[in-house]
């Protein structure tokens, strides 16, 4: 089984993803993280030192080798089907899921570490980026809202994978 998790920063994609990852027995992938890793700088230290498109390249080709594999929980980075891989790819090897969340809220999660965040600069361009990404994100096939418990997503989201898997 291969889920691809998409959504807005602060949406929840990478705890959700863990866990739904230990619950189906499932490998668990992050997008920012392994490109953290393989660059040995952060997030944001890429945007300034190599700037975003730079950024984008690596995002797409991590994205291009996952569709190789054949299972596991891949969390992406807000931009992802925006800007680097599409839903529409994403589809082409597994389930896609965007994790919906009020506006208010993520903002309220994402000031408060807007530090790796380069692109949560200001209230209202942060409302404009979410208000211009939003009707990408819902062509994914199953939209959750992830302002919910832990259990409820997890059995929501399984509720959904029985049906379709
Ligand atoms: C981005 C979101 C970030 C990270 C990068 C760009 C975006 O990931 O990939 O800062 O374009 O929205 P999170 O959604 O995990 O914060």
């Amino acid at each position: 089984m291969k889920l691809w998790l998409i959504g807005f920063m602060g949406s929840g994609k990478s705890s959700l993803g863990k866990q739904l990852a230990r619950t189906l027995n499932l490998s668990f992938y992050d997008t920012d993280s392994i490109i953290e890793k393989r660059a040995a700088l952060r997030i944001d230290q890429i945007f300034r030192k190599h700037g975003e498109s730079y950024f984008r390249i690596l995002e797409r080709q991590l994205c291009l080798e996952y569709s190789n594999f054949s299972s596991g929980v891949y969390a992406t980075g807000g931009g992802t089907p925006i800007k680097s891989f599409s839903v529409d790819e994403m589809m082409e090897s597994g389930q896609v899921v965007f994790l919906n969340a009020p506006l208010e809220v993520l903002w309220d999660r994402v000031s408060k570490d807007k530090n790796n965040r380069p692109l949560a600069i200001s209230y209202d361009q942060f409302a404009s980026l979410h208000e211009c990404r939003y009707p990408i994100y819902k062509r994914a096939q199953y939209v959750i809202n992830s302002v919910q418990s832990m259990e409820s997503c997890m059995k929501e989201l399984q509720g959904f994978l029985s049906k379709t898997i």
